[in-house]
């Protein structure tokens, strides 16, 4: 019988060049494997939206892939609002890599989106690390039941692909902590992944993948991390600096170079063999995990079930932005003329570019999908309209579309961007369909208002131009494999759109907050938006949007009532705990689902902070008029930011804003709430300033006693005088005691700094 894989006791007899080799792969999407110890090499892959396992001959990292399941993007998976969903997705992309030998599947990416040009933005959740966080842990927690590692990525502040290896995202790091680190965070503690990807570029100039404080400090020490950090491929530029941050595996090896590093660095003393042996122990426990986990489940699964799964998430992904006079779901009948125009219901765009792309195992395309779903005698007529990669209009493209829409009952145009502005490597340059499409819509209008627009699009895009010619939006996102099924569904009802947008669609690129700072110059990119990102800054400038943030409409409606808010322990005397309740109810005609969204606002603050951030959410489906009590719990993290001088999470006493609703800007119930929590301390010293002094109970006691009163009882020196306090009581305290007569001086301020200091 083969002796148990037993890291500790196979690190003990690791050569030091063999622990030096295990720290780099040995090719593309292998570790290492050591022979003599039989330690077997595990196999990583690319993902998420579905596997990218190259063949063993494959020519270089982007020649084809083996046939997999093609899922729907991460963006558009995040227009679901549903983690069930979501992590029933990682449970087939789980039992597909198995099926592949595969142990780590090189995803989900949960970035946020920081502007609409990202060109990776189809591979992100969304402008929320909420939203983000919630449906990266349910991935991971899915592919992860199945035996398969996730490598959550990339980790962190990764959000534009200009400049992608070099760039420093100039990030203040109460932003980190609210908005770029929280999904991780959450990933990491709930679902707790086999793997995590550091970031091509530098974070406030140091590279992600050296960078000690995130890849050890936050990651490891803070959020507990057990598994194994990897590069992304080509992201280490000093292996032995890397090695010393944290950085476990780098991909794809620098053979030679990086492993002679390493030996030298452990020989000449600069590194710790103990740092190396930490590294070695994460390697093998990754490739134990792989090995026993595979060892023990035989894989089953059909493609034909994954691919109606993909249908049904296609279905929950897409968000109806409006719907004039109810003019989806259709409800064509023998002899009735259906108008689809648009080379993407022939040709259909379902996933984006770059080292995610999939090679499906079909292609529902929604022309054909229509034509089979159709009662007898409904003609369903197709014209092409327009050019794919063209901008100009093709006259005799658009004058057969008009001509079929002259003579149709309703038109169905499928718009979207071309393949090339959507994918790894590159942003967008600006947010418009091409011209030609936009131009089509208003003929098109013309000829037959009963107008449907499909949209196929990894990221928001501008409609303000456009819109007002199309009677309904859907808006598809990249969809995947079955998305034309799927939208086949959405038009004749099958389906009830249920999706809910991620990020904001602006009505101008320039309103984005991230606008003046994107994607940075010379090397530097500077988050000057700071935590305004996404909805939040469009609410804090009280910018119009064409559609918000957690916007969608349905084919029935809903009614919210009977908001119930209970404070049931107050920071201080126990941990926070606030509970929500209200009734949603089905009050249209069909079944559908509502996600039913919390936000929370501290109007308060003595920090600057969003005017609503989405703290909890939830989908309910309801049959028509039924009605159903939704509950949520918040805690002291939920209304807390992060303070600076504190070095974590502060909540401040005082009223907040709880408002439940359909989107950020539909909030239906909405509520003030009280805290009470202990005053938030302040460093009293000779620098504090004399409101800060005055605001804490402590410091003002010992204050006004030193300062002393007259003998009529009325207070001394500048505590006397209202007005002069309004102007100069923000002076640090030993600045005031320079003034000689206003009831502070030196040997005050040195004593009550001295009793007071914390
Ligand atoms: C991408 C990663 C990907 C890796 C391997 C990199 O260029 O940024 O997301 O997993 O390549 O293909």
């Amino acid at each position: 019988m083969d002796t148990p894989f037993d890291p500790e006791v196979l690190l003990a007899e690791l050569t030091l060049e063999e622990k030096a080799s295990l720290c780099l792969g040995s090719d593309l999407w292998h570790t290492a494997a050591v022979p003599r110890l039989k330690i077997p090499a595990v196999m990583v892959s690319d993902g998420p939206h579905g596997l990218r396992r190259q063949p063993e001959d494959a020519e270089h990292i982007n020649s084809g892939s083996l046939p997999a399941t093609c899922f729907p993007t991460a963006g558009a998976l995040g227009s679901s609002w549903n983690p069930e969903l979501v992590r029933r997705i990682g449970m087939a992309l789980g039992a597909e890599a198995r099926a592949q030998g595969v142990a780590v599947v090189l995803g989900p990416g949960i970035n946020i989106k920081r502007s609409p040009l990202c060109g990776r933005n189809f591979e992100y959740y969304s402008e929320d690390p909420l939203l983000a966080g919630v449906l990266g842990e349910a991935l991971v927690s899915g592919l992860q039941s199945q035996g398969v590692g996730a490598s959550v990525k990339h980790f962190a502040a990764n959000n534009q692909e200009t400049d992608r290896l070099r760039v420093s995202a100039d990030v203040d790091e109460r932003t980190l902590r609210e908005i770029y680190l929280p999904a991780f965070e959450r990933v990491v503690t709930d679902a707790r992944p086999w793997t995590i990807m550091c970031a091509y570029n530098k974070i406030n100039g140091e590279y992600a993948s050296q960078h000690r404080w995130l890849l050890t400090e936050v990651l490891r020490d803070e959020w507990g991390f057990d598994g194994l950090v990897v590069s992304d491929w080509g992201a280490v530029h000093d292996r032995v600096a890397a090695l010393a941050a944290g950085l476990d595996l780098e991909m794809p090896p620098n053979l030679g170079v990086s492993d002679a590093a390493i030996i030298a660095a452990i020989r000449n003393g600069t590194l710790a063999e103990d740092v190396l042996d930490q590294t070695v122990l994460r390697v093998l426990r990754l490739v134990q995990r792989a090995s026993t986990t595979f060892a023990d489940h035989p894989v089953e699964f059909d493609f034909n079930d994954h691919h109606a799964l993909a249908r049904a998430a296609a279905a929950e992904c897409a968000v109806l932005l409006r719907n004039d006079g109810e003019l989806l779901p259709l409800s064509p009948a023998a002899g009735d003329v259906l108008a689809v125009i648009g080379m993407f219901a022939r040709s259909p765009r379902f996933q984006g570019a770059g080292s995610s792309q999939v090679n499906p195992t079909r292609v529902d395309v929604a022309l054909e999908e229509l034509r089979a779903a159709v009662p007898a005698g409904v003609e369903v007529a197709f014209a092409v309209g327009y050019g794919i990669g063209a901008t100009d209009v093709d006259e005799d493209l658009a004058a057969e579309a008009v001509a079929l829409a002259s003579r149709a009952d309703v038109v169905i145009l499928f718009l979207g961007l071309p393949p090339a502005d959507e994918s790894e490597g590159l942003d967008r340059g600006h947010v418009d369909l091409p011209a030609n499409q936009t131009a089509l819509v208003a003929r098109l209008a013309a000829a037959n208002p009963r107008l449907v627009a499909v949209l196929a699009t990894g990221s928001a895009v501008r409609l303000s131009t456009w819109e007002h010619h199309a009677r309904t939006i859907l808006v598809c996102g990249l969809g995947g494999q079955a998305a034309g099924g799927a939208i086949a569904d959405l038009l004749l009802g099958a389906a009830n759109p249920s999706g809910r947008l991620a990020e904001t669609f602006a009505v101008r690129l320039e309103d984005n907050p991230s606008h003046l700072n994107f994607p940075g110059e010379q090397g530097h990119v500077r988050y000057g938006e700071g935590v305004f990102v996404g909805y939040r800054g469009f609410d804090a400038l009280d910018r119009p949007v064409s559609y918000p943030f957690g916007h969608g409409l349905s084919y029935t409606r809903f009614e919210y009532a009977d908001l119930v808010v209970a404070v049931d322990r107050h920071a201080g005397d126990g941990e926070l705990t606030v509970t929500v309740n209200c009734v949603v109810a089905n009050i249209g005609e069909r079944t559908g689902s509502e996600v039913v969204q919390l936000y929370v606002g501290d109007p308060e603050s003595s920090v600057s902070r969003p005017v609503r951030e989405l703290k909890a959410f939830t989908k309910v489906s309801l049959e028509a008029g039924a009605a159903e009590t939704v509950t949520f719990y918040l805690d002291a993290r939920d209304l807390s930011y992060w303070s600076v001088p504190h070095h974590g999470w502060v909540l401040e006493a005082g009223s907040f804003d709880i408002a439940v609703g359909a989107s950020s800007r539909d909030l239906r119930l909405t509520t003030t709430i009280n805290v009470t929590a202990p005053p938030v301390p302040v460093r009293l010293d000779a620098m504090a300033s004399l409101h800060e002094w005055l605001v804490d109970p402590a410091g003002s006691a010992a204050l006004r006693e030193a300062i002393g009163t007259h003998p009529d009882g009325r207070p001394r020196g500048i505590l006397g005088d209202a007005h002069l306090m309004s102007i100069i009581g923000n002076f640090p305290i030993s600045s005031l005691a320079a003034f000689g007569d206003l009831g502070i001086d030196h040997t005050t301020v040195t004593e009550l700094s001295r009793r007071l200091a914390r």
